[in-house]
């Protein structure tokens, strides 16, 4: 489907990658090679996929990438074991801990565990401090990638009343920090809702951009929005489906429901699921070139 109300996160993430692609190519002229370790504990089949997919991206941009696979029975000593000597190794720029962990590992630990200079998913209670103080070191991967979507678009976020639903970590409450920032790209009035927000629906239908972030196949249908809204679907469902597969990805909007209303939407798949991976590139780039003390202009397009 090609419409104008489309935002393409893949070809975002083409733009972002091929710049990423030429900071590498300037680390290389200072002798840097960056490199990103990828730590997957267990064999969750989706985890697999998505740490397969980094490590792919990595190769294609000229970044190092070493996959760390570890069996499920894995303690939680190990792996600190394990992100100690990562920490360590000069050689290696980033650390991503692929979550979620299985239930003997604490993930707020492992978290803490990563050196913040090498902590490319902005989880570390350092990180987050200086995203929401407005100084950030990188950016968390999916918000990042949400902002650059909006910019790439020249959606305006400023006076803007931008609604979240869902509150996580990765998601929801990073992506709240960011676009309340006084900052251009940012500068919007913020409502975060959630699963105990009473009468959901008041708060979306007020919303200007309305981000989606629930978990929840189709979730938000058209009596949710008003006309106009900019949608950005971050969800990614895997509904039955009569094909190959055995199955469809969905988003957590209802797509067809809502398209007639909507001034623009982020489509699932090809959306805001691609901008992850390439801003997850981008913070390798700049904790690498951090580390090593070299000065990269990380805006240069
Ligand atoms: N595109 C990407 O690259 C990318 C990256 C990350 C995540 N995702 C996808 O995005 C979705 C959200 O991920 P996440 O990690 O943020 O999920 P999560 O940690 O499960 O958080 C879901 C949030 O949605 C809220 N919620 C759940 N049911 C609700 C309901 N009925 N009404 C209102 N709020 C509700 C929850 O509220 P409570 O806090 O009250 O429980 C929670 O805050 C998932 O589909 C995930 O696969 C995509």
């Amino acid at each position: 489907m090609d419409d104008p109300k489309l935002l393409k996160g893949k070809i975002v993430a083409q733009h972002v990658n091929q710049r990423v692609e030429k900071m590498v190519q300037l680390l290389n002229e200072h002798g840097v090679q960056p490199k990103l370790s990828v730590v997957l504990v267990g064999d969750d089949p989706a985890s697999k996929v998505y740490v397969k997919r980094k490590g792919k991206s990595c190769e294609k941009l000229g970044i190092k990438s070493e996959t760390i696979q570890l069996p499920d029975t894995t303690t939680e000593g190990e792996l600190l074991d394990i992100i100690e000597q990562l920490n360590k190794d000069t050689d290696n720029h980033g650390i991503l801990v692929q979550l979620p962990l299985p239930k003997q590992i604490r993930e707020e630990v492992i978290i803490r565990s990563v050196n913040p200079l090498k902590d490319v998913d902005c989880f570390h209670p350092q990180n987050v401090g200086l995203l929401v103080t407005g100084n950030p070191y990188v950016l968390p991967c999916t918000p990042a990638g949400i902002l650059e979507i909006l910019k790439y678009y020249e959606i305006e976020t400023e006076g803007k009343h931008a609604v979240i639903i869902g509150r996580s970590n990765i998601v929801g409450k990073p992506l709240a920090n960011l676009l309340v920032q006084k900052q251009k790209m940012a500068n919007a009035t913020v409502s975060v809702i959630h699963s105990r927000t009473k009468d959901l629906a008041e708060y979306t239908r007020q919303a200007d951009i309305l981000i989606a972030a629930i978990g929840k196949a189709e979730f938000v249908h058209s009596d949710m929005i008003k006309d106009g809204t900019v949608v950005i679907d971050v969800g990614i469902n895997r509904v039955d489906a009569d094909n190959e597969k055995g199955y469809r990805l969905v988003g957590d909007v209802n797509f067809d429901s809502v398209f007639s209303k909507v001034a623009r939407i982020t489509p699932v798949p090809g959306g805001v699921g691609p901008m992850t991976i390439a801003m997850l590139m981008q913070n390798t780039i700049t904790a690498a070139s951090f580390q090593e003390g070299i000065t990269i202009e990380k805006t240069a397009n």
